[in-house]
């Protein structure tokens, strides 16, 4: 059985997911209307991957006899100046949802919820990876800055990305 705190921590965390998936799909449709297929396509994949972050938390409280309850999902930003900045708001974001990983792991250790804790570390490992993806991009994209072409190179690169779910680490 869930602590009531920790159920709401959870609730919290899922709505914090399933914005971030918002913030990606939003992302995603500002690089289509530019044209970019390959950043929309690695948008996509996040979309993905956040809904999968937000479904492994819920399948988890429902493990536990806690109870999901939905709030509504912040509006996300619409539109960016170039594909740098998307990525450093990307990175940014990212670091962010790393303290809020955070913050739920202090909650389980205060409440001596050693499962929550447990199930929780497979978050904080990827984090690292999401921000480390992030922040590949960003210098990347710092490193292609005036060379003719950088865009169009990245853009192919990023088209490549697939979505994995992680079934061996869930
Ligand atoms: Fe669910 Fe991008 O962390």
């Amino acid at each position: 059985m869930l602590d009531p705190k920790m159920q709401d921590a959870f609730n919290d965390q899922i709505n914090a997911e399933l914005y971030s998936s918002y913030l990606y799909l939003s992302m995603a449709a500002h690089f289509e209307s530019i044209n970019l297929a390959g950043f929309a396509n690695w948008m996509r994949v996040q979309v993905q991957e956040e809904n999968f972050h937000a479904m492994k938390m819920y399948d988890f409280v429902n493990e536990r006899r806690g109870r999901v309850v939905l709030a509504a999902i912040d509006e996300p930003k619409a539109e960016w100046t170039s594909p740098l900045e998307v990525f450093q708001d990307t990175y940014e974001h990212e670091t962010k949802v790393t303290g809020l990983i955070n913050n739920l792991v202090t909650v389980a250790r205060e409440l001596k919820d050693h499962a929550s804790d447990s199930f929780l570390q497979w978050f904080v490992g990827e984090q690292v990876e999401e921000e480390q993806n992030a922040d590949k991009i960003v210098q990347e994209l710092k490193l292609m800055e005036g060379f003719p072409g950088g865009l169009f190179m990245i853009d192919r690169e990023l088209a490549a990305r697939v979505f994995v779910p992680p079934v061996a680490a869930a």
